[in-house]
């Protein structure tokens, strides 16, 4: 054996990995990488990851990137069924409860929605229970806020978005409404219904691996946006569902539930201003 060089091993090659992190290293790249470095080292050593568990999980990665097109997100999916999209919105706004909570915006917003104004219907002729909308956009104080676009869309009577129906070309079940002096919007649609996440591809299989079910609890999603204020990405959940304790990627929270058995969704939502801390 030559002297003078290094054999790396189970104890010095995570340092060593670290170590050849450039000092002029952008200093985010430089901690992230760092702290992905270590966490994925000690996640091997935890788990003895045996080579063939290593090929396994190759092959895995490589599925999800092969699954994924313009309608299709499976990274997304796993980011979101091991609870990491919820974890960066969690971080992303820690805010006092003067204000809305935000979740998940999932898969299925679509850029240019139908204009609609107050009392206009989302689902014309579409099969359901029918469902009044009726919410108001304020600022931090409860002073209703003029000008807010307000995007709302959710699934049919039997759990899918207009993206998932025929072609998925046509636009129903959402509408983009800006709000009066009042703050408020009103609308007329169906019920929605829960519904799984896509679990035909490898996110699917890792979650019956796991013995968990793909379903997401009854709910319609909103993207409030004004200028000068955060934008509000959130969904408001049916109180009752029996998914709500179960919901596949972890984006209930209490204040987002309310009562709709007498058919009508109501809230408040309340925005922060931009510079609000
Ligand atoms: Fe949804």
């Amino acid at each position: 054996m030559a002297d003078g060089h290094i054999t790396y091993t189970e104890d010095n090659l995570t340092d060593a990995v670290i170590a050849r992190i450039r000092p002029d290293a952008d200093p985010r790249v430089a901690e992230v990488m760092t702290a992905l470095i270590r966490h994925l080292h000690a996640f091997v050593k935890e788990v003895r990851l045996t080579p063939q568990e290593w090929e396994q999980g190759i092959a895995f990665l490589t599925e999800l990137g092969r699954w994924c097109d313009d309608k299709r997100q499976e990274v997304i999916l796993l980011s979101d069924v091991l609870g990491v999209s919820m974890l960066v919105d969690a971080i992303a706004n820690r805010h006092d409860a003067s204000v809305s909570d935000t979740t998940v915006l999932g898969p299925f917003h679509r850029e240019n929605p139908p204009r609609m104004k107050n009392g206009d219907n989302l689902s014309p002729g579409a099969p359901g229970t029918p469902l009044e909308i009726d919410v108001t956009v304020c600022d931090q104080d409860g002073k209703p806020l003029e000008g807010a676009q307000v995007d709302i869309w959710h699934t049919s009577a039997e759990g899918y978005y207009d993206s998932q129906i025929g072609d998925g070309e046509a636009h129903f079940m959402r509408g983009r409404f800006v709000t009066g002096p009042d703050g408020r919007v009103h609308c007329f649609t169906i019920c929605p219904a829960s519904y799984p996440v896509p679990h035909d591809g490898p996110v699917g299989r890792v979650l019956a691996a796991m013995g968990r079910g793909p379903m997401r609890p009854t709910h319609v999603h909103f993207w409030i946006k004004k200028p000068g204020y955060r934008d509000l990405i959130t969904h408001i959940f049916k109180d009752g569902d029996p998914y709500l304790h179960e919901d596949a990627v972890f984006g209930v929270k209490a204040s987002l539930v309310t009562d709709w058995s007498d058919g009508k969704l109501t809230y408040q939502f309340r925005i922060p201003r931009q510079d609000a801390a």
